[in-house]
């Protein structure tokens, strides 16, 4: 049986601002097992970045119960939260945050700094050469085109080894073919194993993954109730 990685029981995400609270994610029950692929898809404001960064524990749940890991991270405070994710979550983002004066290969390392993890150069030029990047280690994020800085910023999450990657509309900025380049990625990370949840609005990276969740409103909804661009 392959080992459960993430349990939410209606999980629950409310923004308190001054003026208001927004439910954006609201009574989520989610299973995540080790190798799955799960996409979550659903219109702009539908809670799907907040159910990732609150899967990621990059965001605290409001209610509900959320195991990671076997660890029940329901009530841990924000440093144990930043110990669960460290060299665990492997994180992608729409708009790369590459920064901008290191190259291609020193941007890949430098989660291995953070994370207080050895610095193997040659296993990095390695992962940036399964990337497609051999010939762009030395390049800053300026010298690469989109899909490329897009799977840079794949190799750094991938750089820490984690458990889970979790990617929020990764083909967002990409056109047609530099986003084909990215799903291939994901579905040869998947087939040796990844475990990957992404966010994104584009249905052939959906249909890519094992299963999609559809969210509306912050709530989990059967496929016919959910259109893609509210
Ligand atoms: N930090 C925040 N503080 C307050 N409200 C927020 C915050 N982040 C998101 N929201 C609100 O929560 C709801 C869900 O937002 P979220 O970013 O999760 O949606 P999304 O499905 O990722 O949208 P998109 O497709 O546009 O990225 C929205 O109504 C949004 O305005
Ligand atoms: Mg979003």
């Amino acid at each position: 049986m392959r080992e459960h990685l993430i349990k939410a029981e209606k999980l629950t995400k409310v923004y308190k601002l001054p003026s208001e609270e927004i439910k954006a994610v609201r009574g989520v029950d989610l299973e995540v097992k080790n190798g799955d692929f799960i996409a979550v898809m659903g219109p702009s404001g539908s809670g799907k970045t907040t159910l990732l960064d609150t899967l990621g524990c990059l965001n605290r749940l409001t209610s509900g119960t959320l195991e990671v890991f076997g660890r029940d991270v329901s009530r841990v405070r924000e440093n144990s939260l930043v110990k669960i994710r460290r060299g665990n979550m492997g994180f992608v983002f729409q708009n790369f945050l590459l920064i901008p004066s290191l190259t291609a290969l020193e941007n890949v390392e430098l989660p291995l700094y953070f994370a207080r993890q050895p610095q193997d150069r040659k296993k990095i030029i390695a992962l940036l050469e399964k990337l497609g990047l051999g010939k762009r280690v030395n390049h800053l994020p300026k010298e690469l085109s989109g899909g490329e800085k897009q799977r840079v910023a794949i190799a750094r999450a991938l750089a820490i080894s984690p458990k889970i990657l979790f990617a929020d509309e990764p083909t967002g900025n990409l056109d047609t073919k530099s986003a084909q380049g990215i799903f291939n990625v994901f579905e040869e990370l998947n087939s040796d194993g990844m475990t990957i949840i992404v966010a994104t609005h584009n249905p052939r990276l959906g249909s890519q993954a094992d299963q999609i969740i559809y969210l509306q409103d912050g709530n989990v909804v059967p496929k016919e109730e959910s259109s893609l661009y509210g």
